[in-house]
């Protein structure tokens, strides 16, 4: 399968990380990073020697991708992910999907049309930690729950311009911790 990374900041340098893993393992063919940052392209390549593209339209254009993964700040989702469908490229998008729910629902519309695979990066549903909490519930292992506790982690503020004239408005954020009693 081959990959690409659209947004090369904080968290796609996360998960260019985990796909440089991947790609050396043979698991994927990470192809390529698009940024609008030509230094943070320079220092991807420096240090995994991947190629970069500063227009995501002409790195989909060029690398024949099968899936992208999305990781531009939220409000800059919908223009990435619609391109990405139109050339039927598999979608991870970064969560939230977006903080306007019109948009939300064009992308998803745009997915159905195109018939690809449009997910949200909720990975915390593949942590083995939240996982092992869930069968153990499921399994009655913690006995019948009576009460739930769910706190953020994060403060409730989201990225509404690029970090540089970083601007924030308020949101609700999307980490949480559970506890059961
Ligand atoms: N799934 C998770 O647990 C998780 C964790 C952290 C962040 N996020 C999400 O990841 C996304 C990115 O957050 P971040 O903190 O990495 O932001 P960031 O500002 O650090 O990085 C964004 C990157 O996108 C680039 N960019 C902006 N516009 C672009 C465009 N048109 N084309 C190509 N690149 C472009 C910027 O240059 C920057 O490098 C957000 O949606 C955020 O909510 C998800």
């Amino acid at each position: 399968m081959k990959v690409g990374v659209v947004g090369a900041g904080t968290y796609g340098s996360v998960l260019i990380n985990a796909y440089y893993g991947a790609h050396r393992r043979g698991e994927i063919e990470f192809a390529a990073i698009a940024d609008i940052n030509p230094d943070t392209l320079k220092s991807m390549d420096e240090k995994y020697g991947i190629k970069g593209y500063t227009d995501y339209r002409e790195m989909f254009d060029k690398e024949g991708l099968d899936a992208v993964a999305v990781v531009t700040p939220d409000y800059l989702h919908e223009e990435v992910v619609l391109e990405a469908a139109k050339r039927k490229i598999h979608i991870l998008a970064q969560k939230p999907l977006s903080t306007d729910i019109e948009q939300g629902k064009r992308m998803i519309q745009a997915a159905k049309e195109n018939n690809v695979m449009l997910y949200v990066d909720f990975h915390k549903r593949f942590d083995p930690a939240h996982i092992q909490l869930r069968n153990a519930i499921k399994e009655g292992k913690l006995g019948e729950i009576e009460y739930g506790y769910v706190c953020m982690e994060d403060k409730i503020l989201v990225q509404s311009g690029l970090r540089t004239g970083r601007r924030t408005v308020r949101r609700p954020g999307s980490s949480a911790s559970i506890s059961l009693t």
